[in-house]
């Protein structure tokens, strides 16, 4: 499935990311910058903050407690704010839009 990374240079990037492999694999796979991904995946740092695309958001299991918690620590966080490493793409998923903040690192 297709992830759209925007940038905060205002570059878009479309990226194929396989199935499984969550929205933050795929923008570090791709040496894209602006998700830094300190804890490697495992929802302990917030540095994969970026906004989902409000019709997006049906498309993925909702945040969990941790996730949540994380968030409030993200600068400046939105209601439609997840980190990156819970979003799992899923076979045959549409087209994905993310908005990635320059306030990851
Ligand atoms: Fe650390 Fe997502 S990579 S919380």
């Amino acid at each position: 499935p297709t992830v759209i990374y925007e940038l905060s240079d205002g570059s878009v990037h479309e990226i194929d990311v396989p199935a499984g492999q969550s929205v933050m694999d795929g923008s570090v796979r791709n040496n894209l910058p602006g998700i830094v991904a300190e804890c490697g995946g495992s929802c302990s740092c917030a540095t994969c903050h970026v906004f989902l695309d409000e019709g997006d958001s049906g498309r993925f299991d909702a945040p969990s407690d941790e996730e949540r918690d994380l968030l409030e620590f993200a600068e400046g966080a939105q209601p439609n704010s997840r980190l990156s490493c819970q979003l799992i793409v899923g076979a045959g998923c549409p087209a994905v839009r993310v908005v990635v903040p320059d306030t990851n690192g």
